[in-house]
């Protein structure tokens, strides 16, 4: 793992940041984040911490070495367990390190249970908590995503939404629109810098190449949500529709640990048209997801990662918190029902998909725009 130090010791000018991940899609909303900071102009002395939520190379340090993000100044080791669990074990082990070390701010993304743990505990410790990619809601609290988003934003005191809905969603809860900064996505930040050293890299270089030059054209899935793999009877429809998808168009799935483990648990058929793969790397995903005739997940940032690059996208979920990638991007909410599924993809493989533009500050710049916001307000 690299190690060029984040942290530094504060001189009289600069404040405390703590700035938290703890799972996968963290990561990279975390590296854009770093990169701005290390430019050195801004009143700053960050910290990182990594709680550990997510602990398999395949999960977490990968992220690391190729997002370029710094060893993390703590490392909290919390690992898998239940809800109540892993989020005692964050809040336990962060309240310890914010005792300690006292930050001025602690800035969370996302909405995960490292989000809510963390932001809960600063809280408490009368912290001021930032929270990056605020104010989407999906509208069902069902997902434990939805109630990580409302805890965390019911107590930021700033908030940096991605989205439009973002905004009002924030407002409509009562939050004080002086707070509350449209500022863009810096998951879309990382997006370009990648993209950009994507394509000065040769193409042996990548894990994900050889599958490239086997299927000319090609499909990409993911799949992890409790809702979609966990529950047998929904599993196996939505893989029964891939299967058929797949007989027109070869289908490419880079297997989450949650989504392995109950492909063998449910004993799910896969045909030979559907190719599983480990988890991928970030940029042999990219590669991967880019030059794909469709994609079709239930992730959160995939829909906005295809949105950006005008890849269509299908999204297996009743609901997205995403609602600009269906109203301007590429993606088409489509539920589980196995028949949409199936006549949804055949659209789009006939050349009936969406166009889609790129939403509103979507340009890379949106690190720099919540480290001078935050650079004012604290
Ligand atoms: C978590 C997030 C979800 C995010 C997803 C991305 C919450 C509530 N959920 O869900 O929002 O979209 O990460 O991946 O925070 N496991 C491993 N290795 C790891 C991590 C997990 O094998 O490094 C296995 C464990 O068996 C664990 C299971 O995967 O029990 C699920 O992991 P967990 O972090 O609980 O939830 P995710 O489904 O990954």
């Amino acid at each position: 793992m690299r190690n060029p130090a984040v942290s530094a010791s504060p001189n009289a000018t600069q404040k405390k940041l703590f700035i938290v991940a703890g799972a996968r899609p963290n990561f990279m909303k975390i590296a854009p984040i770093l990169r701005e900071l290390r430019r050195g102009a801004y009143p700053f002395a960050a910290k990182l911490v990594h709680t550990g939520q997510h602990y398999d190379k395949a999960m977490s340090d990968v992220f690391f070495e190729e997002l370029e993000i710094p060893r993390p100044d703590y490392h909290l080791e919390v690992g898998s367990g239940s809800h109540a669990e892993q989020t005692a074990r964050i809040m336990t082990r962060f309240e310890a390190i914010c005792l300690r070390d006292r930050p001025d701010l602690v800035l969370v993304v996302g909405d995960v249970n490292s989000t809510l743990a963390c932001s809960i505990v600063a809280k408490k410790l009368h912290i001021g908590v930032a929270h990056v990619e605020a104010g989407l809601r999906s509208g069902d609290r069902a997902m434990p995503e939805e109630i990580n988003r409302l805890v965390t934003d019911a107590i930021s005191d700033w908030f940096f939404v991605t989205e439009q809905s973002g905004l009002e969603h924030l407002l409509a809860e009562g939050q004080p629109r002086d707070r509350i900064h449209f500022v863009g996505h810096v998951m879309i930040d990382n997006l370009f810098h990648q993209v950009e050293k994507l394509a000065a890299l040769p193409p042996a270089a990548l894990g994900t190449t050889p599958l490239k030059q086997r299927f000319p054209e090609y499909g990409v899935i993911t799949l992890h949500r409790p809702s979609n793999v966990d529950d047998p009877q929904v599993f196996s429809g939505i893989m029964a529709a891939l299967a058929e998808v797949s007989q027109g168009l070869p289908l490419i799935f880079p297997v989450h640990p949650r989504t392995r483990g109950n492909l063998d648990k449910f004993g799910i058929a896969i045909p030979d048209s559907v190719v599983l793969t480990e988890p991928l790397a970030y940029m042999d995903f990219l590669n991967l997801f880019k030059d794909a005739r469709l994609v079709l997940t239930d992730s959160g940032g995939l829909q906005e990662e295809t949105t950006a690059l005008g890849v269509p996208c299908l999204t297996l979920r009743e609901n997205t918190e995403r609602p600009v990638t269906v109203d301007e991007g590429t993606n088409t909410v489509v539920g589980v029902d196995p028949a949409r599924i199936v006549a949804e993809a055949t659209a789009i493989l006939a050349g009936r998909g969406k166009q889609g533009c790129r939403p509103q500050f979507w340009d890379g710049r949106a690190s720099g725009r919540i480290l001078e916001a935050l650079a004012v307000a604290v």
